[in-house]
């Protein structure tokens, strides 16, 4: 069953809280990409056009309870006002005010004082110890502040928290137009793809793509690994990994994928290899089962780039999550620009990112626009294709 829309609630004069995902970089006071805010603004926009007063909710960065120092210095680092000047920006002709506070008068002063059409911004809703806790007094008091609960944050409905999951416990709740365009994709992907369909994980860690790696092996006609944690499933084919990043105890599960994944997991062939991370001064291109002793894994080799290319031609479907090397480092970039440029060149494929690493790659790169859907949702974006429910969206109402 479908969740209930935006479309499906009559907002006309009524005070909207909206769960959006603002967790944006920023440095200093400048937000340095405001993807996130612009990805909310159909169903902001939406609502202030419908005469609805729209409450935003968000967090930003990451804001610890244990030290009150510590804290404090969090807090500050992630201080809201940054995204509403961010905000007010990008609707120059809405009135967006922005609430020093996350309780309390001042907020529900104004709130009060809202006009149709127009938006309070709340500041980090992690400044309360509750909301990752999910709270039940906290979610019950912000759903207090307003008479509906729209949730487009679909970068954080993997978190049980009182924002995501607390508040739509006491209202009645839609998904936003985001959280619909993401779950489309991905849902698509997911639960109905076109074939082939051609997954491409990378990333430093087996451990952070086990379960991912375990689904997608059930759903994908084949699954492509890169990146870092190659080498652990090198180590469990008896290669030598020289000083590549390896978890050891991860080997196993390695063990398990490449038996249960024949002819489906398809490993690099080749790997552009250095002596030293932060100052690499030898670099060279060696088969898989050839890495040093004293070497360590950048990024896939040329060979690698051809074989995935090639495995990756007539895909009708792919989603790609992660880097295939360090490509934050100038000359280990190439594996992940070659499987960026392979997939965006496909033609008649629904291609999906999974947010973070391999998204800023796309973009930076130029070809954002050659994908059908770059996730906004990094960790959200794992946990739905891992197959998880995702607290955010389970509490959501059906249609
Ligand atoms: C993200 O950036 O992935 C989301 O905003 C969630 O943030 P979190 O990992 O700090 O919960």
């Amino acid at each position: 069953m479908a969740k209930k829309s935006v479309t499906d609630l009559n907002v006309t004069g009524k005070k909207v809280i909206v769960r959006v995902d603002f967790n944006v970089p920023h440095k200093g006071d400048v937000v340095t990409d405001d993807n996130r805010i612009v990805a909310a603004l159909p169903t902001i926009n939406y609502l202030t056009e419908h005469g609805a007063k729209v409450i935003l909710l968000s967090h930003l960065g990451k804001v610890k309870h244990k030290d009150p120092v510590e804290t404090e210095q969090m807090m500050k680092k992630n201080d809201m006002s940054i995204v509403a000047k961010a905000l007010q920006a990008l609707v120059p002709e809405t009135k967006v005010t922005f609430v020093n506070a996350t309780r309390g008068e001042e907020l529900e002063k104004a709130i009060s004082e809202m006009h149709e059409g127009e938006i309070v911004l709340m500041q980090n809703t992690r400044y309360e110890k509750g909301e990752e806790k999910n709270d039940p007094e906290l979610g019950a008091y912000w759903a207090s502040l307003g008479d509906l609960y729209v949730s487009d944050a679909f970068g954080s409905v993997h978190r049980a928290h009182a924002s995501t999951a607390g508040i739509p416990t006491h209202l009645p709740s839609a998904v936003g137009f985001l959280i619909e365009k993401e779950l489309k994709y991905l849902g698509q992907a997911l639960d109905n793809p076109a074939r082939p369909f051609v997954a491409v994980l990378g990333g430093a860690k087996v451990s952070d793509k086990i379960a991912v790696i375990d689904n997608l092996l059930k759903i994908a006609d084949k699954v492509i690994v890169g990146g870092g944690m190659a080498y652990t499933f090198y180590k469990a084919m008896g290669y030598e990994v020289g000083t590549s990043l390896l978890e050891e105890d991860k080997v196993a599960i390695a063990k398990e994928f490449i038996e249960k994944g024949q002819g489906k997991l398809i490993l690099p062939i080749d790997n552009v290899v250095a002596n030293d991370f932060d100052n690499p001064t030898e670099v060279k291109v060696v088969a898989a089962d050839s890495i040093p002793s004293d070497f360590m894994g950048m990024d896939i080799g040329p060979k690698t780039i051809e074989l995935f290319t090639k495995e990756l031609q007539g895909a009708k479907t792919v989603f790609w999550n992660g880097p295939m090397g360090v490509f934050e480092k100038e000359g280990f970039e190439k594996g992940t620009v070659g499987v960026c440029k392979a997939i965006a060149e496909l033609d008649d494929c629904m291609s999906v990112i999974g947010g973070g690493d391999s998204a800023s790659a796309a973009k930076n790169l130029g070809y954002a626009s050659s994908f059908t859907h770059i996730s906004t949702g990094g960790g959200a974006s794992l946990e739905y294709m891992e197959g998880k429910v995702l607290p955010g969206i389970a509490v959501i109402e059906e249609k």
